[in-house]
């Protein structure tokens, strides 16, 4: 079984697919992280914009290498959409993602092209999408909570800039798959979005349309 979660930046993705494993005791892979790991590995040998040291960080991916807060910044965020962009970089991290999907009893993956290029025969495919407004004042929380100070200006550029290159890119952008359902969680609070989320699960595998 295999429980397909996309969509853009701070939409709310993440902690639905993480919930979703929980409350159905499937492992959860939150895909974005190893293009952060790609994108940190850049930044740190100064090489973001050197496609060679992108591509070489992809092929030798070792996820026990990258702490997972060490990921979390938005620098590593946009180092990690500049070189999700890279196909190459891309291909690199396929064999590990189906490798994952294959798991039992079942798996949630979230991240920006699971339900069109890494699984597109997943039994249940959710795009979750919010206004970027919205996204925005969720990451700033987000931050805040961690402490220290927030520039509000650059959380706004950051999104923008993400949803700009992850929806236009050439290859394995960001889109909703054709049999997707769309979930906005725009006016729901994390409970009502999880809640959602497990009624859309349910309405696909008892082969109703979910409402
Ligand atoms: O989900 P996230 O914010 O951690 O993702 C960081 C970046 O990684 C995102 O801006 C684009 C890229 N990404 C991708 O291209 N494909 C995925 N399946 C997941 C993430």
């Amino acid at each position: 079984m295999i429980i397909a979660i996309d969509g853009p930046a701070a939409s709310g993705k993440g902690t639905i697919a993480r919930r979703l494993a929980q409350h159905y005791g499937y492992r959860h892979l939150d895909s974005g992280l190893l293009y952060r790991g790609v994108g940190f590995t850049v930044l740190q040998a100064g090489t973001l914009g050197e496609r060679a040291t992108a591509i070489a960080a992809a092929r030798s991916y070792d996820p026990a290498r990258f702490p997972e807060e060490e990921l979390k910044s938005d620098e590593v965020a946009q180092a990690a959409s500049i070189v999700a962009a890279i196909p190459e970089v891309r291909s690199a991290l396929i064999a590990l993602q189906h490798e994952f999907a294959r798991s039992k009893p079942g798996v949630v993956i979230d991240g920006r092209d699971i339900g069109t290029v890494i699984a597109p025969d997943a039994e249940v495919k959710i795009f979750v999408t919010a206004t970027p407004q919205e996204r925005v004042r969720r990451r700033i929380l987000e931050l805040r909570g961690r402490g220290g100070t927030v520039d509000e200006a650059a959380v706004l550029a950051d999104i923008e800039a993400r949803d700009d290159r992850d929806r236009n890119r050439a290859v394995a952008p960001l889109r909703q798959a054709e049999d997707a359902v769309l979930l906005d969680t725009t006016h729901l609070d994390i409970s009502s979005a999880v809640r959602a989320a497990i009624d859309i699960v349910e309405a696909v595998r008892a082969g109703r349309r979910p409402a």
